[in-house]
């Protein structure tokens, strides 16, 4: 049978299939990468033109085959080459990477007062210096979530542009670009960076949308609207077209936001399998980010529940996971006999209570459409017959976007499908989705009543007391690439949100809704992303001068720890736990970690004749030729990856820095199961002055643990007032999972309904 979610994945984070330029075969886009842009050199683009010519043969082939020449932040550059060009340019002097160019996948109201962040108390002002950048669909300028009303002109850093074609920025939407490597334009695309998709318009107004009162989807989720940073500038950068993000568009995104002047960048794409550092575009843009002070926050993917999915794991971007509001999304089935069943269903149409006839999707198959009763149970698209389903409600047995109903002039359907339990989803016609349990209900009541009849109700909002937990969808670690780094870093609300829409794109999973709407209710890690944007921007403008690594650990140091009980996958799912903005701005302690750590960890990692690209000086290189694990990069979690019948030793060094009370002393707080040993040198930090640093290890043994098990718990150092806790996490890594930094994956892992995880004793909670 059809896995539905796959089916259904549109929707969430716009998949599509790149249509690559197949009359040059032998010529394909490729990104050349670089490093750091040289300083001082006026002309990288002569130098990217001169070694392409030199390639090709000919400047005239090369002018033909260049794409972008980076060169604002990043040096590099992208054109087109066959397999044999590829070799040559990666022999040259001054080359890092030569990768393909790939295709990126798209990966409130509520939501923000959930987290416990009502409202910022910084002030407009202070949010007002903050620029949040977002690579994404653009977005729609006229929303009222960007209404530049009370705002006062951009501050003097930013450097942006706003360019295209009828789109115009305000004092709130301060810039916008577009990037189309591709040349190819839908006849939906805007030439600019106007938004037809939605996605952008939904993640820019959740990382800092104005406040718009009354905002709802036809009714449902009624209330405030707003980013987490109301007063802060937003930036977008458009990537993403109906065909798809290209790589060489991101990164050119990137180089040029960096020179634009954000403060923090918001990336809710990504790549579905691994790709090493430097041939994956947004670890590399983030990276240049990082040198320049800017934060990147990244979706983790919506790949999960398979270990080993998070995508967007290199240690100096933060990586964010899903999880669900207390709210969810329901609409009722009821049937002739009076029986009700409470679906899954963001459900906006109104039927008044009316019944309709109910009939069975089986026995509705479109014959001379080559469908039959197999077919038509599941009401796929195209396969109905309308003369049977018109002016009924039909009872289809899998998820579905509604269509195979709507063209058929259905007047709606109940689903029956267990596989999505915990989002909803919004249809072009009434509709709901009950459990395939409840659907063997429906389908007796058919079978045994004369004349069956049903109505869908109206869509109800609903506390769910369980949350906040992370949701199936939501992409979990262990990092495919480096097993000593906790991933992905934070969850955050991730699961039916409400945010400003594109009024061009369709508000439901059906691609063609013609229905235009201002505000739309969707579900991803691309909605959980903005969260923790909107959340890094309020950090940054508390402390501007803070690192990206200080303002990553302080949302990690401070999150809400997790129920253990409502995740099996536990860290994997979560990392440090559930992101609460408003004690981010007082971590007490932070882990620092500068370029010069990220460098420390590359070398370990492998990395070293090209660190000087990098980085762009030319003294950097390794100081030992020691491989080694990644442990010790100063992160604010912990974790080691061992192998089958490996005892576990571990030593973690760490080194935090003050940012609470100038006199501080804290204390170590330590949970662990039974089957770890731990020890913590020192175990007091005392302090005198605001900045101070001191150092600590952390000793880890134990006996090997089972295959695909994890033990993990969590270190919290306290003074009395501050809370600053880490997640330390030892598990068991499957061979063959992990990717070599220079190796391209040979074998991705899916454990699809194998038990994964057993909890060892696991003490969570401090
Ligand atoms: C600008 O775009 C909006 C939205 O598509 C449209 O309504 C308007 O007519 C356009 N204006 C011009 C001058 O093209
Ligand atoms: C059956 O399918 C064909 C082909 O798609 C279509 O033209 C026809 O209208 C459908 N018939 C009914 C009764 O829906
Ligand atoms: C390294 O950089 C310095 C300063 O930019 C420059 O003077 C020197 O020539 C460079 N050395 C090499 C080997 O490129
Ligand atoms: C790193 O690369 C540089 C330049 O290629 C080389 O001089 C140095 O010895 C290397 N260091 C190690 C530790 O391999
Ligand atoms: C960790 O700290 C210990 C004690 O300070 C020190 O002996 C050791 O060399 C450090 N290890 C690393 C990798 O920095
Ligand atoms: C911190 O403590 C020292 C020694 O007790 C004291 O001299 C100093 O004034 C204190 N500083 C602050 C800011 O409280």
């Amino acid at each position: 049978m059809a896995n539905s979610a796959f089916l259904l994945y549109p929707l969430l984070f716009a998949a599509f299939v790149l249509n690559c330029h197949g009359s040059q075969e032998e010529r394909k886009l490729h990104i050349v990468y670089m490093g750091e842009r040289p300083e001082g050199e006026l002309s990288v683009a002569s130098t990217h033109h001169s070694m392409l010519a030199n390639v090709l043969g000919s400047a005239s082939s090369a002018r033909e085959s260049l794409v972008y020449s980076y060169g604002r932040s990043i040096n590099g550059f992208a054109a087109r080459l066959s397999n044999k060009e590829v070799e040559k340019l990666s022999e040259m002097k001054g080359v890092i990477s030569v990768f393909p160019n790939q295709i990126l996948k798209l990966h409130t109201t509520r939501s923000w007062d959930f987290m416990g962040f009502s409202k910022g108390k910084l002030g407009s002002a202070i949010e007002g210096d903050v620029i949040v950048g977002l690579i994404d669909t653009g977005a729609w300028p006229e929303s009222k979530s960007f209404s530049d009303e009370d705002m006062t002109p951009p501050p003097a850093k930013w450097k942006g542009t706003c360019t295209g074609a009828n789109f115009t920025c305000n004092n709130k939407l301060i810039g916008g670009r577009y990037y189309n490597s591709d040349g190819y334009y839908d006849e939906k695309d805007f030439k600019s960076p106007r938004d037809s998709l939605g996605h952008g318009t939904h993640t820019a107004s959740t990382a800092a949308g104005r406040e718009v009162p009354g905002a709802s989807y036809y009714g449902l989720a009624n209330g405030m609207a707003r980013g987490g940073v109301p007063y802060a500038r937003i930036a977008v950068y458009k990537v993403c077209w109906e065909t798809g993000c290209s790589g060489a568009d991101v990164l050119a995104a990137f180089d040029d936001a960096i020179a634009d002047g954000v403060d923090v960048i918001s990336v809710s794409l990504g790549s579905d399998f691994p790709l090493p550092y430097f041939h994956d575009p947004i670890a590399i843009g983030s990276f240049h980010a990082m040198k320049r002070g800017i934060l990147t926050s990244n979706s983790a993917g919506n790949s999960g529940p398979y270990p080993y999915s998070v995508s967007n794991f290199a240690p100096w971007t933060l990586t964010v996971a899903a999880s669900t509001i207390d709210r969810k999304f329901i609409a009722k089935a009821v049937l002739g006999n009076g029986q009700i069943f409470d679906g899954l269903s963001i459900n906006s149409f109104e039927l008044s209570g009316t019944t309709y006839p109910l009939i069975w999707g089986g026995d509705a198959a479109n014959f001379s459409a080559g469908s039959n009763r197999e077919i038509s149970r599941y009401c796929l698209t195209g396969s109905m017959n309308s003369i049977k389903v018109a002016g009924k409600i039909v009872f289809c047995e899998t998820l579905w976007d509604g269509s195979g109903i709507l063209l058929a002039n259905g007047v709606g359907t109940i689903m029956a499908d267990s596989s999505v339990t915990d989002y909803a989803f919004s249809y072009p016609l009434p509709a709901t989705l009950i459990s395939s349990e409840d659907g063997q209900r429906v389908l007796e009541y058919i079978r045994t009543t004369e004349n069956p009849t049903a109505t869908i109700l109206f869509g109800e909002t609903w506390e769910d007391y369980m949350a906040p937990y992370v949701v199936s969808f939501s992409s979990r670690g262990p990092n495919p690439i480096t097993p000593d780094i906790l991933k992905p870093d934070i969850t955050a609300p991730g699961v039916d949100i409400l945010a400003a829409w594109s009024p061009v794109a369709g508000p439901s999973i059906y691609g063609e809704d013609t229905r235009s709407v201002d505000f739309n209710i969707i579900s991803g890690t691309s909605m959980s992303c903005p969260h923790a944007s909107g959340a890094a921007a309020y950090v940054k403008a508390a402390h501007p001068d803070w690192s990206p690594a200080a303002i990553k650990s302080a949302l990690m140091t401070t999150a809400h720890i997790m129920d253990t009980n409502k995740n099996d996958d536990l860290e994997f799912a979560y990392g440090s736990g559930h992101i609460n903005p408003e004690q981010a701005v007082d971590p007490g302690l932070v882990y620092d970690a500068s370029e010069a750590d990220y460098i420390d960890f590359l070398c370990k990692q492998g990395y070293n004749s090209t660190l000087s690209l990098i980085t762009g000086d030319n003294s950097s290189t390794c100081s030992s030729t020691e491989l080694g694990r990644g442990w010790n990069l100063n992160y604010p979690s912990f974790q080691l990856g061992v192998e089958d019948g490996q005892s576990i030793d571990a030593v973690f060094n760490r080194t935090v820095t003050n940012v609470g009370s100038p006199n501080s002393t804290y204390t170590l707080f330590a949970y662990f199961p039974s089957t770890l040993t731990v020890s913590v040198e020192p175990s007091t930090l005392s302090f005198s002055a605001i900045g101070e640093k001191q150092s600590f290890t952390v000793t880890v043994k134990g006996s090997p643990i089972t295959q695909q098990s994890i033990a993990s718990g969590a270190i919290t150092w306290k003074d009395g007032v501050h809370s600053v806790r880490s997640p330390i996490v030892i598990y068991n890594i499957l061979p063959g999972t992990i990717y070599s930094s220079y190796s391209t994956p040979e074998k991705k892992p899916n454990f699809k309904g194998s038990t994964i995880y057993h909890k060892n004793g696991i003490l969570g909670h401090n």
